[in-house]
């Protein structure tokens, strides 16, 4: 099989920050138990004109500067969301149009948390299958639409942002092992409530019947844990890859501690876990691509360092990739 990798990525994150001490003053909570308990300091809060589908073209836009794929020449899009602009037409669509890729068929996935691990695997066998020769891959949510601003046990979680991929044919290394799991029999653990009384961040805006997250925090975090450890390990056994030998894992980030205790259970030291949960909380399918590609940035991952992706969420959903860094 030709190798496929990753040849560009991007990230948008709102400007609007919502502190902890700003949270303090919407429900009772305090800046040290958020941080304590989560890790969690400050997140982005889209702007209320800012739907999902626009951050997730700032994130394509902003993966496309330094993509050698033209917008024009992409032949694959694929948005990871809960949080579409509305059930119909897609948002992998909107981005289509809005950056002028006419020769793709677009569509989104619905995988919660993990959504960037089910879309970029699924790109990466419609690429392997001769189908396409490329593909972007992005990750939007906008949480802050379907949170209830006075639940204290959510509303100090999330965040906004979108992180967008290019993948493509690479000469070295790649996308080396996929994992993907599901578990369907502990789908009450969380959701998205319909038709209940929901009052928004803006006490400008009207409040109305209207779908919030509901979540057992808990339990989740006891599946969690295991659900990750094992998907890191699966992936690495697919790829052929000691534990010894990845240099970075970079984790979905939906508590400082989830991340810890995963690190203790696969056996990796906790410092090779890139982590950027204080500054934007848990933005749902878009934390993974948004941490990467901020450890790219940062110099974290270089070429030909051997990383671990792996992600959680609701369904319940749990993905893992072993990637050489190929640039
Ligand atoms: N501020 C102050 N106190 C709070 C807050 C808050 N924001 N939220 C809860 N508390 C209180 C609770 O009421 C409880 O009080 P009590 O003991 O008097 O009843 C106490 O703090 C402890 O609550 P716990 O729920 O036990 O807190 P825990 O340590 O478990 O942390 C958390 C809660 C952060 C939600 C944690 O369980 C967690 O991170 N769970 C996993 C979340 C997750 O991974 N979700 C899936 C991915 S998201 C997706 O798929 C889109």
């Amino acid at each position: 099989m030709n190798k496929i990798g990753i040849l560009a990525l991007g990230r948008y994150l709102p400007s609007q920050v919502l502190t902890n001490s700003d949270l303090e003053k919407i429900v009772e909570t305090s800046d040290d138990w958020i941080t304590t308990r989560t890790g969690i300091k400050e997140r982005r809060i889209a702007d209320l004109n800012e739907k999902t589908s626009d951050l997730a073209i700032m994130a394509a836009r902003d993966a496309l500067r330094s993509s050698p794929v033209l917008a024009e020449n992409i032949e694959a899009i694929i948005v990871a969301t809960v949080t579409p602009d509305s059930a119909f037409p897609s948002v992998a669509c909107l981005v289509q149009k809005a950056i002028g890729a006419e020769k793709a068929f677009a569509f989104d996935v619905s995988a919660a948390c993990s959504g960037f691990l089910y879309a970029l695997t699924t790109a990466k066998h419609f690429i392997a299958s001769g189908m396409v020769k490329n593909a972007l891959v992005i990750a939007a949510d906008r949480f802050s639409t379907i949170i209830d601003w006075k639940d204290r046990n959510t509303c100090v979680l999330f965040g906004d942002g979108a992180g967008a991929a290019v993948l493509g044919p690479v000469s070295s290394g790649g996308i080396l092992s996929d994992y993907m799991i599901s578990d369907g029999s502990n789908a009450e653990l969380m959701g998205v409530e319909p038709g209940n009384i929901r009052l928004p961040s803006d006490p400008k805006v009207a409040s109305g019947n209207l779908p919030y997250v509901v979540m057992n925090g808990q339990d989740l975090f006891k599946k969690a844990v295991p659900g990750m450890a094992d998907a890191v390990a699966c992936a690495a056994r697919k790829a052929g890859v000691s534990l010894d030998l990845i240099s970075c894992v970079v984790p979905h980030q939906a508590n400082d501690r989830i991340i810890a205790s995963v690190a203790k259970r696969a056996g990796i030291d906790k410092e090779k876990f890139f982590v950027n949960i204080h500054k934007y909380g848990n933005i749902s399918a878009a934390s993974v691509v948004v941490a990467l590609c901020e450890a790219v940035e940062s110099g974290r991952i270089k070429k030909g360092d051997k990383v671990a992706l792996v992600v959680f969420g609701a369904g319940l959903v749990a993905a893992a990739n072993i990637v050489e860094w190929s640039y």
